[in-house]
């Protein structure tokens, strides 16, 4: 019988690390808080957020999201920051699968309208991708949108996730599905320029 492939990374490489705090410019990637409750109920009432991150994010829900990040970053599944600016939430990033076996992981992000146009989900979607890539040993990282979406496929083309195709009605959204744009960063892929910073 056959070898089975060995894994991309090695089981345990990523619970072996502790989650980092990443500085980029004015904004602290940190791991999410339970006090960060108040804001992100807050952040879910917006309605760009609310389309495009189907979920519901009430009260009673959130202390079970805010805890579930450091349990998959454990289970070596998932792994969420919160991006502030000055103490305060300006938006959030995160890997919404980690598959260490296959060396692949798929990001998400959104940004709280104040702090929109600034690069803040570029730089913080760099900052998570560059780190999974050199200390975790990644080798591909996903990240998907709605084909209706383009501030984000503006995003993924500023932090370098070349554009791989569409998949037709792939995304169940609050409207119906839709079709989705599919882009990839490899751990051998150019950094992508600089990002600007002005509103
Ligand atoms: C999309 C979102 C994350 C952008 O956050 P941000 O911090 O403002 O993003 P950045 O500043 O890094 O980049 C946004 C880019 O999109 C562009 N953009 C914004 N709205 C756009 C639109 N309607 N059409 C085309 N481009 C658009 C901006 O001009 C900017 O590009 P530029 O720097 O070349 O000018 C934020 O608007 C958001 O949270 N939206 C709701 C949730 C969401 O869409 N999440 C992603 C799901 S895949």
């Amino acid at each position: 019988m056959p070898d089975p492939m060995p894994a991309a990374v090695r089981s345990g490489r990523l619970r072996a690390l502790r989650q980092p705090t990443l500085p980029v410019d004015e904004l602290l990637l940190r791991p999410w808080r339970l006090s960060d409750a108040h804001a992100v109920v807050g952040a879910y009432q917006n309605p760009d957020i609310r389309r495009w991150h189907v979920r519901s994010m009430e009260e009673h829900e959130v202390s079970a999201w805010l805890a579930s990040w450091s349990r998959r970053w454990q289970e070596e599944t998932g792994a969420g920051w919160a991006v502030t600016a000055d103490d305060v939430l300006v938006g959030r990033v995160g890997f919404r699968r980690i598959d260490l076996g296959e060396g692949v992981a798929e990001i998400g992000y959104w940004t709280l309208p104040p702090a929109r146009g600034r690069g803040v989900a570029t730089r913080a979607a760099r900052a998570v991708t560059a780190w999974m890539f050199t200390h975790v040993g990644l080798h591909r990282i996903e990240l998907s949108h709605s084909a209706v979406n383009p501030a984000s496929c503006r995003i993924a083309e500023k932090a370098g996730f070349a554009y791989e195709g569409t998949k037709r009605r792939q995304g169940l959204h609050q409207d119906g599905w839709h079709d989705m744009h599919f882009h990839a960063r490899l751990a051998e892929d150019e950094e992508a320029g600089p990002v600007s910073t002005d509103r």
